[in-house]
């Protein structure tokens, strides 16, 4: 464990090696903080390098300049981690917080250490390997490259995960309605999807029906933006805003309401999953792999992530017990299409309807003929805007819904097969689609259409429309502190 020994040191001493305070760790640097006129001092033990030879400075950065952690007039300028050492001119000396030679009396001597103390402490908190000793279904699931599925695939249903992402409003619902048709489809069979929401432009009147046909309401963001370097705050605050947005305008229970995605798919570091845990939630859907054969599974986060990301902002801390349903890319063995994590991002051109359902057909098979990792089909409104890719999809629904152990499910009720404690005692065949809750009831036929002021980031004033079953605010929702007003 990583201890700070912060040590008050006379001035005098400070130039003097040998005043080594013991700790635990192996590979920390001895440094020697002076404050003002006294010195704080921390080091570490188990490593005989004199800190006070040149050659064994180790630069902290790879460029910059920095302190000597000896001598207050030195510092040492780092490039590519090739230190050179300089001299401040005579009567000054090195200030590694203002990175400068200034007057003996202003200056504050020594390493300041702020930056490299949280990289340890990041190094430190970053999530273990997968231990699959220890970690356990139902609370944990991991394995060494991912691709391990819980039990034997010959029992496991292949799931599919049909997910939309964006706002559902009149240029898509239709699409979306037409091919999650239920009408001839026995109960235990029906399609369920996930919907990511995002609120400019939704039609929440929508949502609603949608959630009381089964689909799972999830959340995208209320401004769409990218928030990859936000911070806890601000995810909690999207996330929660969206949430209350919901639950008040699409009548969406707030415990129906478990997982979200980051907006453009750029996961937020540490700082998103934080946001997760602080506000409840009990999966994310951000993560997006690269073309991976066999597919991983979902994992809970509990350890390092076990494959690399496609984009590079994954969380590197443990966040236990929030699982992740990673985005396997899309691709098929000639990499016609390209490499996907949506499929409308691959790209179709010149090819029918029966092209595109083999594409589908043979992505998926990679899923449904190894390890069955559920079948993530995740997708925008613009993958209708093409005839081919809309009747492909169709085509390739039509034909899976054919095959008795492919479940349409939406990630809320895959989580909850894997999480079930008679996990495997079923066969691959018989898991039924759980049944329509008779609670959701849609809560009006004719909903309201609310013209809504709304302030546009830039600051210029505009009207949105909005429909709901509910009374209309009076501006249009919004982050938290606006549309509260009704
Ligand atoms: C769903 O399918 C039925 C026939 O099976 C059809 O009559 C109905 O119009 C379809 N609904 C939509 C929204 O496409
Ligand atoms: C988080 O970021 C926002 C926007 O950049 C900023 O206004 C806020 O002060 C930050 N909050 C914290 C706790 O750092």
């Amino acid at each position: 464990m990583f201890a700070l020994i912060k040590t008050m040191c006379h001035p005098k001493e400070f130039f003097k090696p040998g005043f080594r305070r013991m700790t635990g760790s192996k590979m920390i640097l001895l440094w020697v903080v002076l404050l003002l006129f006294s010195a704080m001092c921390k080091a570490d033990e188990g490593d005989d390098v004199d800190p006070c030879d040149e050659a064994s400075f180790e630069c902290p950065k790879p460029n910059g300049n920095f302190a000597d952690p000896c001598e207050c007039r030195r510092f040492f300028i780092c490039n590519s981690y090739v230190p050179t050492k300089i001299l401040c001119p005579a009567r000054l000396l090195w200030d590694d917080r203002k990175k400068e030679c200034t007057y003996a009396n202003e200056a504050e001597c020594g390493p300041v250490e702020v930056e490299e103390i949280d990289e340890e402490k990041e190094k430190i908190e970053e999530a273990p390997k997968c231990d699959p000793e220890l970690c356990q279904l139902p609370y944990c699931l991991c394995s060494k490259n991912g691709d391990d599925p819980p039990m034997d695939p010959e029992s496991i249903p292949q799931f599919i995960l049909l997910m939309i992402d964006g706002a559902v409003n009149t240029n898509n619902f239709d699409y979306y309605e037409s091919l999650l048709n239920n009408t001839d489809q026995a109960e235990e069979k029906r399609l369920k999807a996930t919907f990511f929401i995002q609120n400019e432009y939704c039609n929440y009147y929508m949502v609603e029906r949608l959630y009381t046909e089964g689909h799972e309401i999830a959340l995208s963001s209320v401004t769409g933006e990218n928030l990859q370097r936000a911070n806890v705050s601000v995810w909690r605050n999207e996330f929660s805003s969206l949430r209350d947005i919901l639950v008040k305008f699409s009548n969406v229970s707030p415990e129906d309401i478990l997982g979200v995605r980051a907006p453009r798919l750029k996961p937020g570091y540490n700082e998103q999953y934080q946001a997760l845990i602080e506000e409840g939630f009990i999966w994310d859907s951000s993560v997006s792999t690269l073309a991976l054969d066999p597919p991983v599974w979902p994992y809970t986060l509990d350890y390092k992530i076990p494959h690399d990301c496609r984009v590079k902002s994954c969380p590197t801390k443990s966040f236990p017990g929030l699982w992740e349903l990673p985005l396997n890319s899309h691709f098929v063995g000639d990499d016609t299409g390209g490499q996907c994590p949506f499929v409308d991002q691959c790209v179709f051109s010149f090819q029918s309807s029966d092209d595109v359902f083999g594409w589908l057909k043979e992505d998926f098979l990679r899923h449904y003929e190894t390890n069955r990792s559920p079948y993530l089909l995740s997708l925008h409104t613009n993958w209708f805007l093409t005839k081919s890719q809309d009747e492909g999809l169709h085509k390739f629904v039509d034909w899976a819904r054919t095959q008795d152990d492919v479940f349409f499910v939406t990630a809320t009720e895959f989580l909850l097969w894997l999480t079930d404690e008679n996990l495997g005692q079923g066969s691959k065949t018989s898991y039924k689609t759980p049944p329509l809750l008779t609670e959701r009831k849609l809560s009006c036929n004719t909903p309201n259409s609310c013209e809504l002021p709304h302030t546009e980031s830039n600051g210029v004033e505009s009207l949105r429309y909005m429909k709901t079953c509910r009374d209309c605010p009076q501006v249009y929702p919004w982050l938290k502190d606006l549309g509260e007003q009704n």
